[in-house]
């Protein structure tokens, strides 16, 4: 059975997902807030499967001004393979034509042939490459000890945001004004990562530069490796230098995937007023009735300010374990 999930569903949900994602989504920490933020926020698109009262897969989602966000969506192991993703997704994507929006994008590391395989097209690839920093005993080079006078110089006024990492005990600022600047951060979960938050550099000469300065950082504060997000034009020039794809549990290459509803919308309601009438002809063969067009649910006109990106999305060709 798929219905939308309660506030009470919140251990099941923690339950599958801690089986079933590689990413961190499988941390209470972060499914749990997730959860909770959809079931007030978007009640319609937090839906369970059950086998009894049992909770053995979900999907977890929201509503931007344009479009539906698929979060999460997990199937227990014990269970996958079986269609129930399959399901899970559908009832989402009806539920957002329902509310009037016409796509939904998400973003996945690891599951693009389920979703390739549901009608979505990848739109577009996070790179997500790591270097290990030990093995090397370069010195960080003190001319790129940026000060926050130079930062500021450096950064245009849509970029200060990115600058409230420098503030963060755990940042990693490297940069020189004639090179451009790096704020990195050690990851979450583990101080053995470094991950660079924002990049500022003309040219891909000047970014290796800071990033070798970063690494020789990164090695001092005792990190073993560094992640960064690279545009598709400078990974071979990264892999070249000692780059590798990331292998870290935390930090993936993230395939951004979308799907467009309206035609398979319009399919549905036709499909099921076809039946409505279809059944009425049967019933009163003289007199076949239309049936009206439920309207949809009421959804707030305004929504409120959704600036969240998409929290994860497929280059072909696909890593290594990918579904
Ligand atoms: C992705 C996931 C939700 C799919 O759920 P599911 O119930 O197993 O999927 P379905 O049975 O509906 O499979 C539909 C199709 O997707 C593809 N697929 C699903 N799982 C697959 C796998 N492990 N390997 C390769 N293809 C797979 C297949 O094409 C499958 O069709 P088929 O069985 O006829 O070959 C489930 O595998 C899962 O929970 N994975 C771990 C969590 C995750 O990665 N979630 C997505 C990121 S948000």
């Amino acid at each position: 059975m798929i219905r939308q999930l309660k506030a009470k569903d919140l251990p099941g949900v923690l339950s599958v997902a801690a089986s079933s994602f590689k990413e961190e989504a499988r941390r209470p920490e972060v499914i749990g807030p997730g959860f909770i933020d959809g079931i007030t926020r978007f009640p319609s698109l937090q839906i369970g499967a059950f086998e009894g009262d049992r909770l053995i897969g979900f999907a977890i989602g929201e509503l931007s001004e344009d479009w539906g966000i698929l979060d999460w969506i997990a199937v227990a192991p014990s269970h996958q393979r079986m269609g129930i993703g399959s399901e899970l997704l559908k009832q989402f994507e009806r539920t957002v034509s329902l509310s009037g929006k016409q796509r939904v994008r998400l973003g996945t590391p690891f599951a693009v042939n389920f979703y390739a395989k549901m009608g979505y097209a990848c739109v577009g690839v996070q790179r997500v490459l790591q270097k290990v920093v030990v093995g090397s005993d370069q010195p960080f080079d003190s001319s790129f000890s940026i000060t926050l006078s130079d930062l500021v110089d450096m950064l245009e006024s849509f970029e200060l945001d990115s600058m409230k990492c420098f503030f963060s005990p755990s940042c990693v600022a490297v940069g020189r004004r004639d090179v451009g600047a790096i704020l990195a951060t050690e990851n979450r979960w583990s101080k053995d990562q470094i991950d660079v938050v924002f990049s500022k550099y003309e040219g891909s000469e000047s970014h290796f530069s800071l990033l070798s300065q970063l690494e020789a950082k990164a090695r001092e504060r005792g990190a073993y490796l560094i992640t960064e997000k690279f545009d598709e034009s400078e990974v071979a020039a990264a892999l070249g230098r000692g780059w590798e794809e990331s292998r870290s549990p935390l930090a993936w290459t993230t395939y951004y995937m979308e799907k467009r509803l309206r035609a398979r919308l319009r399919a549905i309601t036709k499909a099921a007023e076809d039946a409505a009438n279809a059944e009425s002809a049967r019933k009163n063969p003289l007199k076949p009735k239309a049936v009206a067009r439920k309207p949809p649910p009421k959804v707030p006109s305004v929504l409120p300010a959704f600036t969240k990106e998409l929290k994860r999305p497929a280059r072909l060709p696909l890593p290594p374990g990918s579904l």
